[in-house]
């Protein structure tokens, strides 16, 4: 084979992010050459003008204006931090993911973000966050690309742009910069009533959370997973945080976003260097492979439904501690690329479609962000496993290939390196049966169902935390300039609940809309009320 000479091992630990651009005892220019000053530009006499000729003045101006690199289209708000994951062993019936192992330990990456914010917006405002892990693992990287929010906006990711450009700010004044508090959010989410149950979740003291400690994660779609025997199972991912989950008030959350925008970047950077180490619980929610991929009733590839707590307990399989703040931000937390087909064997995909754009949508935005195909290669990407993949060249290329064309098999490259593999330790794409059916562009009918969740998620919450949500709407939609855009989201809150619509609508002084179709008849769901319950007295 031509193995590849990047350093495979060349975790983010063992390259000081130091090595190419600060040794030496003297400063010089990017070629290594000693230089005298960088304080002057080189100029005809000392009243100018400057010289073309001053190379130093050019790379080091030329540098700066380029050191920005676009901000991610969403997530761009974030903060990251290293720690390590260490498996319980208790998912081994069910996934062969060698880094869930008893007692194996594995190196990991996480980044926690707002979705709609810019780069520079405050940390605190209302809004999903992002919890993506990167787990640097024996065998190849997984990625579980998650939010604190168990479900999502939209069931198709088709829909991708249209939800995220009605939640950006408003095209023609940049407002607001970083709250689902304007129309085309509420236009969005009342024409699109698949949205309604994400929205509640954003509504609840979930949408402000008071630190990144204090939340939980979801991966939100189903897996499938795989064991060792080759039976299948399917999961959703939770992270339980060993703190609880805990929020801010929303009179808190706007001083603190005026006071200390960088309130949950220097609340996560502060724990972790006081040894305050950020701890969860990763937890499976295990369902049977079945042809039809429901449980309960509940259409398993629909990503605007959970599956409650007391239908399918969380299985705690092993620990998160985060226990190392990033050196540099931009090497880092800015240079990091999560993508959900970042598998390992023992973990693959659903049909789920939502989940199945996402496959496409992060390595397309990635070429741009990070300037081409070689961003697997920056530190902060480099898997701990042995690479030897057949790419080759491209844009920022490290790697100085040996060997003669990479092809397989190729009878002058000595042989075949798939035949000397241990094909056990490989990935496997489980051969799920794909079903003769027509192409269309439509959703199951098991999608359909916009309301009964939605109204689940209200029944279980206390009376102050349902104070909260009627607070968070009425204050949310107050900043719509369209009153019909309000009346149709106030139509959407009446076949949530009656009293729901008509507290919102008596404060914005509208009438309360009578529901259009029957109530859902829902049990409340103590786990809703009851976070971070997995964590046993150690
Ligand atoms: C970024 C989660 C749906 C496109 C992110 C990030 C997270 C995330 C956590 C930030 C990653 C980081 O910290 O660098 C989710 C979840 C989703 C979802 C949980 C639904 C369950 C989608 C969909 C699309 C999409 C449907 C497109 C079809 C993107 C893009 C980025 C991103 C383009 C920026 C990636 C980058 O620049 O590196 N998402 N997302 N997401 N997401 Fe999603």
């Amino acid at each position: 084979g031509t193995p590849d000479t990047r350093t495979p091992t060349g975790a983010p630990t063992d390259v000081p992010p130091t090595a190419k651009g600060q040794q030496g005892a003297f400063l010089t220019t990017a070629n290594g050459a000693r230089l005298r000053d960088t304080d002057h530009s080189l100029k005809a006499g000392p009243r100018g003008p400057i010289l073309l000729q001053d190379h130093h003045f050019r790379e080091k101006i030329t540098h700066f204006d380029h050191e920005r690199i676009p901000e991610r289209v969403v997530h761009a708000r974030g903060t990251g931090a290293h720690g390590t994951f260490t498996g319980y062993g208790t998912a081994e019936g069910v996934s062969r993911a060698g880094f869930l192992a008893k007692g194996k330990e594995t190196q990991v990456f996480v980044r926690f973000s707002t979705v709609l914010g810019s780069r520079g917006s405050a940390d605190t405002v209302r809004d999903t966050r992002g919890f993506a892990t990167k787990f640097y693992t024996d065998e190849g990287t997984f990625d579980l690309v998650g939010n604190n929010i168990p479900v999502f906006f939209i069931q198709d990711a088709i829909k991708f742009p249209d939800v995220i450009h009605a939640g950006k700010p408003h095209p023609d004044r940049e407002i607001p910069q970083a709250q689902s508090a304007h129309d085309t959010f509420w236009d969005f989410v009342s024409l699109h009533t698949e949205a309604q149950h994400h929205t509640i979740w954003n509504m609840s003291d979930r949408g402000i959370p008071r630190s990144y400690r204090t939340m939980e994660g979801f991966g939100v779609h189903t897996f499938r997973l795989v064991n060792e025997a080759g039976e299948t199972a399917l999961a959703k991912f939770h992270w339980k945080p060993k703190l609880g989950v805990h929020s801010l008030e929303w009179e808190e959350a706007q001083i603190a976003a005026g006071v200390d925008p960088d309130f949950h970047r220097r609340d996560l950077y502060d724990a972790i260097e006081a040894g305050a180490y950020p701890e969860w619980e990763l937890g499976l929610q295990v369902f049977p492979d079945t042809p039809d991929e429901t449980f309960a009733g509940i259409d398993l590839l629909d990503p605007t439904k959970i599956v409650p707590e007391e239908l399918a307990p969380v299985q705690a399989v092993g620990k998160l501690v985060l226990n190392r703040t990033p050196t540099n931000f931009f090497a880092e937390t800015e240079q990091v690329a999560f993508h959900l087909g970042n598998l390992v064997p023992g973990i693959d995909v659903t049909n789920d479609p939502l989940l199945q754009g996402r496959l496409f949508s992060y390595l397309d935005t990635q070429l741009t962000r990070l300037a081409g195909p070689n961003f697997s290669q920056i530190p902060i990407n480099r898997p701990h496993a042995p690479v030897n993949d057949m790419l080759r060249d491209g844009f920022h290329q490290q790697a100085v290939h040996a060997g003669v064309a990479p092809y397989r098999p190729n009878s002058l490259d000595g042989g075949n390196p798939f035949e000397a593999d241990d094909a056990s330790h490989a990935f496997l794409d489980v051969p799920v049966v794909v079903a003769a059916a027509p192409k269309i562009r439509e959703n199951p009918a098991s999608f359909d169902d916009h309301y009964s969740q939605v109204r689940l998620f209200w029944q279980s919450m206390t009376p102050v935390e349902k104070e909260h949500i009627i607070r968070a709407y009425t204050f949310e939609l107050g900043k719509c300039y369209e009153q019909v855009i309000k009346e149709r989201q106030l139509q959407c809150l009446a076949n949530i609940d009656p009293v729901l619509c008509s507290e919102v609508a008596t404060g914005l002084g509208l009438p309360a809309p009578s529901p259009t179709q029957p109530l859902a008849e829902v049990e409340p769901s103590a786990a809703l009320s009851q976070v971070g319950q997995l964590w046993p007295a150690d």
